[in-house]
């Protein structure tokens, strides 16, 4: 058994992390300001120690990581559009909290840390599929923070021989994506239209492509990160290596559900990367990884939690 802290754990990703650190027998503690976090998403895992904080204030960092051998750095403003209309307030959550994370974790002798990194910090790219050794090229402020929050912990590897792994991220999707503002995963958002009948948005033409990565294969991801013995200091893809565009993800959500909602089509995001998909071929050498769950597989799952979600809040 370890001890694992899950920074920003009561939130989408975080708490899947948490969930199957618990399932494998581990202990877990959250560290969450439940700013985009709900409390809720940890209810039905038994025995997480949860901390109520900002990490941007130091003494929080300290005080989640004591005594941790992994910290799992989650906690973020994720979303490209919000940095964009608030940069001071996403730069605050996705960077000024890291470079405590990093020396609190360093200073408290944490074994590894893994970051959690973002495909937007590739921009647009001149090929596909994006390969780490890119260069990066950020589009929004949130690109640009996830990017510096990386090379710092590059520079703590170097620096400090304090061990850093970034697991970059590409669209993930699943059950507790929380689709309750316009800022959300697009696929969060679509599903909760179509379930309700409502049209759904695309912004700009819907020919813009993502590498949608169903929840599970990145939890898979991280947790191989924390115990490869090559990953120090390394930047890996975890994702699929395919890419579907908005329009095709529209069909394929549509035909699942059983409804035919054709999609109302506003002006592009500022902000906006065109077309993202990765290559997988770093994390199949250095983690073992391959994906566990398919596209479809993991946006059926989503949709039946969607549903029952839809459901509960009918009937309250
Ligand atoms: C970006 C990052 C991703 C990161 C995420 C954090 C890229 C390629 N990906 O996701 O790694 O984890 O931010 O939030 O930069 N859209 C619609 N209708 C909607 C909502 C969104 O058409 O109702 C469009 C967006 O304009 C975008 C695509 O769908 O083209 C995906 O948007 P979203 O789910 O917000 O994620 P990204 O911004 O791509």
């Amino acid at each position: 058994m370890s001890s694992y802290l899950v920074t920003g754990g009561a939130g989408f990703i975080g708490s899947h992390l948490s969930e199957e650190l618990v399932r494998r027998g581990h202990r877990v503690r959250v560290v969450d300001s439940l700013v985009t976090g709900k409390r809720h998403n940890l209810d039905h895992i038994s025995g997480v120690e949860f901390i109520e904080g900002d990490l941007a204030e130091m003494p929080v960092a300290e005080k989640a990581v004591a005594g941790m051998d992994y910290v799992l750095h989650q906690a973020a403003i994720p979303s490209v559009p919000r940095s964009v209309n608030d940069p001071i307030r996403s730069h605050r959550a996705n960077l000024d909290a890291t470079i405590n994370v990093l020396v609190a974790a360093r200073d408290a002798k944490v074994k590894r840390l893994v970051f959690a990194g973002s495909s937007s910090e590739y921009g647009n790219t001149p090929t596909l599929p994006k390969r780490e050794d890119m260069p990066a090229n950020p589009l929004s402020p949130y690109a640009l923070q996830k990017n510096a929050a990386v090379v710092y912990c590059q520079l703590f590897t170097r620096l400090y021989g304090f061990e850093t792994v970034t697991i970059r991220y590409f669209n993930v999707f699943g059950p507790r994506q929380d689709p309750g503002s316009p800022y959300s995963g697009v696929i969060s958002l679509f599903a909760t239209a179509l379930l309700v009948g409502k049209p759904p948005t695309i912004y700009g033409d819907g020919e813009q492509t993502r590498d949608f990565t169903y929840v599970a294969n990145v939890v898979d991801g991280v947790l191989r990160a924390c115990e490869a013995p090559k990953a120090a200091g390394e930047i890996i893809n975890v994702a699929t290596g395919t890419r579907i565009s908005l329009n095709e993800l529209l069909k394929v959500m549509n035909r699942i559900v059983g409804t035919n909602l054709p999609a109302i089509y506003s002006e592009t995001r500022a902000g906006d990367v065109k077309d993202s998909q990765a290559d997988i071929t770093k994390a199949k050498t250095l983690l073992g990884y391959t994906p566990i769950v398919s596209f479809e597989d993991g946006l059926k799952m989503t949709l039946e939690w969607c549903r029952s979600e839809i459901a509960t809040a009918a009937s309250r």
